[in-house]
């Protein structure tokens, strides 16, 4: 993953290996943990910044989309505490099934692994308070769509946070998926957001945070 090589993301390579992977298995998505759920993540991901721009209150609703292991899942449930919700949103199988067999350890919050296509977080309108998207905006194809989906998907006065690589940065995915602040600002803007980006110390990222107001 993205500390382990340059130009090379989680292990996929390109978009197209990526599709080749949509179909892993459950030892795939162990494996895939060691590398997210790195105990020393945290030193260059600083979640805690994540979770501050996201302005989390207890008891609320939070959709993670592109879950994949749970690394930000354990941060965010946290965050809403015993009485909040994470909808832990992955259109892997397989990551799905790993979320699965870890939701009590993801507590205190009720985590609920939600499959999904690649085209839509499958969202009621106006069901969640606030949706992040880690590593993962880069993944999605038709981002004006899914833009507006996100939108309606979120209550007023939820608040959407994307982080994600930088054209520039050393370490993340292929130079090619890459997307910057600036164009996911204006994807989001189209969608009907207010956005801005955010300060933050994360040496290998942005943090793009949207509201709907
Ligand atoms: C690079 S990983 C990031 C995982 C996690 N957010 C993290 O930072 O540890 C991208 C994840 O997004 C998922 N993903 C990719 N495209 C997706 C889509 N269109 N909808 C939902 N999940 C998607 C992948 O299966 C994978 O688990």
């Amino acid at each position: 993953m993205q500390q382990d090589s340059k130009q090379q993301e989680h292990g996929h390579a390109a978009h197209a290996q990526h599709h080749e992977h949509r179909h892993m298995a459950f030892a795939d998505a162990e494996k895939a943990a060691v590398k997210f759920n790195s105990p020393t993540r945290d030193e260059w991901q600083k979640p805690e910044e994540i979770v501050a721009a996201l302005d989390l209150q207890a008891g609320e609703t939070i959709a993670d989309i592109g879950a994949g292991t749970g690394y930000l899942v354990a941060h965010l449930s946290k965050a809403v505490g015993k009485s909040g919700t994470v909808i832990a949103i992955d259109a892997e199988d397989a990551m799905i099934e790993y979320l699965a067999s870890r939701v009590e350890a993801l507590g205190p919050a009720t985590v609920i692994p939600h499959k999904v296509r690649p085209d839509g977080p499958k969202l009621a309108d106006a069901s969640v308070d606030a949706i992040v998207i880690l590593d993962t905006w880069h993944h999605i194809e038709a981002r004006p769509e899914y833009a507006k989906t996100l939108f309606a998907a979120l209550r007023t006065g939820g608040r959407l946070v994307i982080v994600d690589s930088p054209l520039e940065a050393e370490i993340g995915p292929p130079a090619q998926m890459r997307i910057s602040p600036e164009q996911v600002m204006q994807e989001l803007s189209a969608a009907g957001f207010q956005v801005r980006i955010a300060d933050e110390s994360m040496p290998r990222h942005y943090l793009v945070v949207a509201g709907k107001g």
